[in-house]
């Protein structure tokens, strides 16, 4: 099992829903010369999302490939019967949406019996009481700062005042922060808290992977 993520140390995610599909292997390799901290592995099922993207036997390919932490994040209905298959297949966080979740506290254990991280991600619009009992199970909470189903949104405001308010509840907490993340938007997030950021236009769009890593890194940390 990877250490669990420690609050005070800045990790960059970038989401791999924003690569060249095309190329995957060499878009992951890119990454990791970077200076990518994690993976970030977006899954959607059509379900709880409105949209599809990728799953077990891509992330089984990618496994080979790479040595970083691959982070995987799970949009989908019924999370339940597919850890043991994400687990094996090669995850090293995975990351249920609360809102998908009727008895949470054991699916972090079935995460953690399978081998992995757990974090459990919050969408915008749902409230932090739902973390109070698990708290101590978990090893991050992730912050949903777009509306989860696309790359490519615009970073909501009222998430940085969610973050600063987990941060207050639970001042050890590892929070990741996820969604519009971005040279212009980084720097608030982690003032108010988050030290996880995960990233996918953000690094995509620019031409040196490696040098937008490096900026967002400088961002989070000042
Ligand atoms: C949204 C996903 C995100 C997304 C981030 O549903 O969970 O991980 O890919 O992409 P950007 O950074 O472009 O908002
Ligand atoms: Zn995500």
């Amino acid at each position: 099992m990877i250490e669990k993520p420690d609050f005070q140390k800045i990790l960059i995610s970038p989401s791999l829903l924003s690569a060249n599909f095309s190329k995957l292997g060499e878009e992951v390799a890119a990454l990791e010369r970077g200076g990518a901290d994690w993976l970030h592995f977006d899954v959607m099922d059509g379900r709880f999302v409105p949209n599809l993207s990728i799953g077990i036997p891509i992330l089984e390919s990618l496994r080979k490939v790479t040595r970083l932490p691959i982070d995987v994040h799970l949009m989908i209905v019924e999370p339940d019967s597919l850890i043991d298959a994400f687990a094996k297949a090669g995850a090293d966080t995975l990351c249920v949406q609360i809102e998908a979740c009727t008895h949470l506290h054991r699916t972090i254990s079935h995460i953690h019996d399978a081998g992995c991280r757990a974090g459990v991600a919050l969408n915008p619009h749902t409230p932090l009481d739902g973390l109070k009992y698990v708290i101590d199970d978990l090893d991050f909470v992730l912050l949903m700062s777009v509306n989860p189903g696309f790359g490519g949104q615009r970073y909501i405001p009222s998430v940085t005042r969610k973050i600063a308010e987990l941060r207050a509840m639970y001042p050890e907490v590892a929070i990741e922060v996820d969604g519009g993340i971005k040279a212009a938007t980084i720097s608030e997030a982690a003032r108010a808290g988050a030290n996880i950021f995960v990233s996918g236009t953000g690094v995509f769009s620019a031409s040196d992977y490696g040098a937008a890593i490096s900026e967002l890194r400088m961002l989070a940390a000042h």
